[in-house]
């Protein structure tokens, strides 16, 4: 009887580990496996439809990514907040749900901090989440009041959440578009600060607990009725300089410079309850079309300010051509701020730890009429400099199909472009098929750029950074060649990434 019971068990234990070896093996296979349009070193949700970056927040060596997003549909729906871990901002881990609907509405975006000082009651260095509540009944009912900011906590590093028992923590005082709050630590009053987006301005609140909120003041471009969101207040020092200024980030739903959708800001002060700022200085983050709903980190280590940014635009980011999910993040990017005359710019450039990704160079080249064919080039990223004399450049990236995307700097007006009206598929949206452009914003006569590329998408950094322009675009096919055509004393380095073949 013993002898039968070991042989059984002895039987059951070999099937478990064939089970667990075959397992094994149909991983490799599909992380080999290239889904079209899927990027290599971007966020995509694994599958369905996701928007803005939530809750980004940096805690115990781990940045976290919250993100809009919807689980039954790759088009948006009742909002959830979906969640990513990476502790290198480059490789990205999927996490369960974090935040699901209940009754008093969908979860629509907001921020997170990790409440070092327990101010909340929720326990020491508890990650507490805030954002809007968004009922969809009330709204379809007609009220006017179904936006209002909630809290939840999590006293395991993220995984789980629970929503506290008073929600929701700021009424709605009657206007219709109030949302996004962002929080952070005011540390010269020892208490946190949160800006929301109400309409067509930016509120400020304060609070000692994260719960009771007093409204402490607003600020908004008179007789501007665009609809404002996903606000977040930085404070950055001058590069070079002791001074400090205060950067208020928003979104802008529509008229953003090349059409539809785009994150500005303003510099200026904040004295611990209102932001001031020169309204007639309102500039962009990014002169491409698709760098929507852009936000920063929290409790970051030293000084460093990282930002994400939603890559897309409202205007067709729910009919793009990818099928199994939709919508992709920025390149995670470190801001700083520059002074030039009595001028602050923002400056954006690709977090530092995106260098692990540089592998093999390419090709390098000291001079115009370059030609490089590699199948590596739609992930890509190139390094280059201008001269004052260099005159127009162009950069032509295109495949077999005869697609092209085309990138470069027009001298004569000055600009730097993004033309992808022949880049690929684009027959979903009128409109989507054109070419951007964007200033150089520098005193200097030489200029340079990096780009990354990285199947669907172009960052362009311009001039240090100065200028981002972040386009996305969809080839049925890889490009594998690249030609510049112009450009006298120009210079292009050209660097595989991550390995792409
Ligand atoms: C911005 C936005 C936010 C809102 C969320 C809803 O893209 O419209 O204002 O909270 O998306 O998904």
């Amino acid at each position: 009887m013993a002898n039968v019971l070991s042989s059984i068990l002895k039987m059951f234990l070999f099937s478990i580990v064939c089970i667990f070896l075959s397992c094994n093996q149909k991983k490799p296979q599909m992380e080999n496996m290239v889904e079209k349009w899927r990027p290599a070193y971007h966020f995509t949700p694994d599958s369905m439809w996701m928007n803005d970056p939530n809750g980004l927040v940096y805690a115990d060596g781990i940045y976290h990514l919250f993100y809009q997003f919807y689980p039954a549909s790759n088009v948006w729906g009742p909002m959830h907040w979906g969640h990513a871990t990476s502790a290198d901002l480059v490789k990205w881990d999927h996490q369960p749900i974090a935040l699901y609907p209940d009754s008093l509405g969908y979860i629509f975006s907001g921020s997170a901090v990790i409440d070092t000082g327990n101010t909340a009651g929720f326990g020491k260095n508890a990650m507490v989440a805030m954002f809007t509540h968004h009922n969809d009944k009330m709204e379809k009912a007609g009220s006017n009041v179904f936006q209002y900011q909630s809290i939840a906590f999590s006293n395991d590093g993220g995984k789980t959440f629970t929503k506290y028992d008073g929600n929701p923590v700021v009424k709605n005082p009657g206007i219709r578009d109030f949302r996004d709050p962002k929080v952070s630590w005011y540390a010269p009053g020892k208490y946190w600060v949160m800006v929301l987006a109400a309409y067509d301005r930016a509120k400020f609140y304060t609070s000692p607990d994260l719960k009771n909120w007093t409204p402490t003041g607003e600020f908004g471009i008179p007789g501007d009725d665009r609809l404002w969101e996903c606000p977040d207040l930085v404070k950055l020092k001058v590069e070079g300089s002791e001074e400090y200024k205060w950067v208020l980030i928003t979104s802008i739903q529509k008229r953003a410079p090349n059409g539809g959708n785009g994150t500005s800001y303003f510099v200026g002060d904040f004295d611990g309850k209102t932001f001031k700022g020169d309204v007639k200085k309102q500039r962009w983050v990014d002169y491409g079309t698709d760098n929507y709903a852009m936000v920063t980190w929290g409790n970051t280590s030293g000084e460093r300010t990282l930002a994400l940014g939603w890559m897309s635009n409202w205007l067709y980011a729910q009919n793009v051509p990818t099928t199994r999910w939709r919508s992709t993040m920025t390149l995670p990017r470190e801001l700083s701020l520059v002074k030039e005359g009595d001028d602050y710019t923002l400056v954006s450039k690709p977090a530092a730890e995106l260098m692990t990704l540089k592998n093999s160079k390419l090709e390098i080249k000291d001079d115009k009429n370059l030609l490089v064919e590699n199948k590596a080039l739609g992930q890509c990223k190139m390094a280059g400099t201008l001269k004052a004399t260099s005159g127009d450049v162009k950069y032509i990236l295109s495949n077999s199909k005869g697609e092209q995307l085309t990138f470069g700097y027009e001298a004569k007006t000055n600009r730097w472009f993004i033309d992808r009206t022949k880049a690929g598929v684009n027959n979903f949206f009128t409109g989507f098929a054109a070419k951007h452009y964007g200033p150089v914003m520098t005193q200097n006569t030489d200029q340079n750029f990096e780009v990354y590329l990285d199947a669907t998408s172009i960052e362009l950094f311009i001039n240090g950074g100065r200028v981002v322009m972040t386009d996305i675009f969809f080839p049925s096919e890889g490009y594998s060649k690249l030609k510049t055509t112009g450009g006298q004393n120009t210079s292009v380095v050209i660097f595989n990434l991550i390995g792409l073949k």
